[in-house]
């Protein structure tokens, strides 16, 4: 009776939702977002954003809302959304105090520094991307769990259950899902000897319902037992048992031995804002941090959105910022952040004082910088916020698209490909093309590093922005430009997610351009500058949230860019 309930309320509030899309502005030509009073929820699937704000309208906080659209996800979005993977959460309580939530993935306690090369020494292609070895130890459980047992309001199952209810009930397939899982259909069957349920012999189409009933047994057990629904019981020894049959190394103690971990955010000031955001083992707080205070030098505003000289400036903070990332950045648990120095006026105006007016910097000159105290592509995000005020912001993910493509035989759900974002041989890139260090190195039981950036932007000491996006390296621009578009350029929510976008990283030295981003004269400029330039069909899948003046929220979705849906209430 409760599964059929539950099921009607969300075709329901679907139905709805669709009727009053029709008079939303989100058509492709929006320029502003879904506005609402009391809460919003924006996330890369509309069945988890219902979700979402079904939990914030029967009494829950953003913290419950934020647990109940990471289990939806699970369901809904299979190709980021995870239970086998990890994440970070950014979040600003309504008395304006901020912290973090690291559940990131670890890697195993039999891994090694080498494990992914060769008895030449040679990086083995494929090896920290597809199957077994490629796993880190899951942390999404444990980081709801956490995040539910310090913040959450209403009780765990209820938060739980929708998902199940979703696995159970089936997901009717969008264009893009049905796109995603046909690119992915031989992957599926190499990785795992045979046809997983996310084979389908004829091809998936929109409107096709995919059901989930191993998976919906999982959710169950975590609905039931919590942390021990995963980490223990059916559900750890299905994992066990499907990694061992393909030679991985995961075992109970990597089980036991997880947990997530508090950490203090990021916060850097920009102007009369404040930006606060994920510190390591992300890189994005840090490297977002360095961009915006990097920005303050400039007169962005000025120099106008898209320009030439916008991008050159934005270009060449973004080429020393990502030298530093390689260089010093890693899980702050094993290795030592010079993260004050990288922060402090001094440090980055010295680092960038060598950007010159109208002249690319070639990124061989670019090295990381001094520092003197040193001793030793597909995520998903979403934002939300309720109507005491209380925001999270957070980014989870496989990794690549659908993990390593690894399904847990027997529990639905597909494990991680977290380990390639180690530095697997120091100076290898990895599948974002990012190069990194010995302070990115494997260890057992280290966090790989990450580029996810969930963000918090305070205006005056009030609650502003919540933002992130996927896009593995592109992440930390992708913010930050987002960020700019609303602060110097003016634009609405819906305006900054929309633009089109640009990006750098250091290495290689290029800088990806999405279609339509620039113009023929501004591609001309930059190349008389210097510039290599590289056209790309998409940056970004933003879902963000924006406070307007009068209090009311502005949630704005990527809806150009996949089936990214706000709602609100
Ligand atoms: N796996 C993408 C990231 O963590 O940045």
């Amino acid at each position: 009776m409760k599964k059929i309930s539950s099921y009607l309320l969300i075709c329901f509030t679907l139905v709805a939702c669709q009727a009053k899309k029709k008079n939303q502005p989100q058509q492709e030509k929006s320029t502003i977002g879904v506005i609402s009073s009391n809460g919003s929820v924006v996330t890369a699937h509309p069945l988890a954003s219902q979700i979402g704000v079904d939990i914030l309208k029967s009494g829950g906080n953003a913290f419950d809302a934020a647990v109940a659209v990471q289990f939806a996800l699970a369901v809904s979005y299979p190709r980021a959304g995870n239970i086998g993977g990890g994440g970070f959460a950014v979040f600003r309580n309504s008395n304006g105090d901020t912290g973090s939530l690291d559940f990131r993935e670890k890697a195993p306690l039999a891994a090694t520094k080498d494990m992914y090369l060769d008895k030449d020494g040679e990086v083995i292609k494929g090896l920290s991307l597809k199957g077994s070895l490629a796993v880190g130890v899951p942390g999404s459980v444990d980081g709801m769990v956490e995040l539910h047992q310090k913040y959450g309001n209403l009780p765990w199952e209820e938060l739980v259950q929708p998902a199940v209810n979703l696995a159970e009930n089936g997901v009717i397939l969008t264009k893009f899902e049905a796109d995603k899982l046909n690119t992915f259909q031989e992957n599926f069957k190499e990785v795992n000897n045979t046809s997983i349920y996310l084979n389908n012999e004829k091809g998936w189409i929109k409107g096709d319902t995919l059901y989930h009933q191993n998976l919906a047994s999982t959710l169950k057990r975590i609905r039931d037992k919590g942390r021990a629904g995963f980490y223990s019981g059916a559900t750890a020894q299905l994992l066990l048992k499907t990694l061992k049959k393909h030679d991985g190394i995961i075992t109970q103690g990597d089980l036991d031995h997880y947990h997530s971990v508090w950490r203090e955010a990021i916060e850097v000031p920009y102007k009369n804002y404040k930006i606060i955001s994920m510190p390591p083992p992300s890189s994005g707080g840090i490297a977002l941090a360095q961009l915006m205070e990097g920005s303050e030098n400039y007169d962005l505003k000025n120099s106008g959105y898209n320009t030439a000289e916008t991008i050159h400036i934005m270009t060449e903070l973004e080429r020393r910022v990502y030298a530093d990332r390689a260089t010093f950045l890693g899980d702050p648990d094993y290795v030592e952040i010079p993260q004050e120095m990288l922060l402090s006026k001094d440090y980055l105006r010295n680092r960038n004082s060598s950007i010159l007016p109208g002249k690319a910097t070639p990124s061989a000159e670019i090295k990381e910088g001094k520092v003197d105290i040193i001793e030793s592509t597909e995520t998903t995000h979403f934002s939300i916020v309720d109507k005491k005020g209380n925001a999270v912001s957070i980014t989870t993910t496989l990794n690549g698209n659908y993990g390593s493509k690894l399904l847990v035989e027997g529990a639905g759900f597909l494990l991680n490909n977290e380990m390639d974002d180690f530095s697997i041989k120091p100076g290898h890139p990895n599948q974002f093309g990012l190069v990194g260090n010995e302070a990115n190195a494997i260890e057992a039981e280290k966090r790989m590093l990450s580029s996810m950036t969930p963000t918090i932007v305070e205006k005056d000491h009030q609650l502003f922005m919540v933002v992130g996006t996927p896009g593995g390296s592109t992440i930390i621009t992708s913010v930050y430009q987002t960020i700019l578009n609303v602060i110097e350029h003016g634009m609405t929510m819906q305006e900054a997610v929309n633009a089109k976008k640009f990006h750098h990283q250091w290495l290689p030295d290029q800088v990806l351009i999405e279609k339509g981003a620039i113009d023929n004269g501004t591609r001309n400029k930059l190349k008389e500058m210097g510039y290599t330039l590289k056209d790309v069909k998409s940056l970004g899948k933003m879902e963000a949230i924006l406070i307007l003046p009068d209090g009311t929220m502005e949630g704005a979705a990527d809806y150009t860019r996949g089936d990214d849906t706000a709602f609100g209430y």
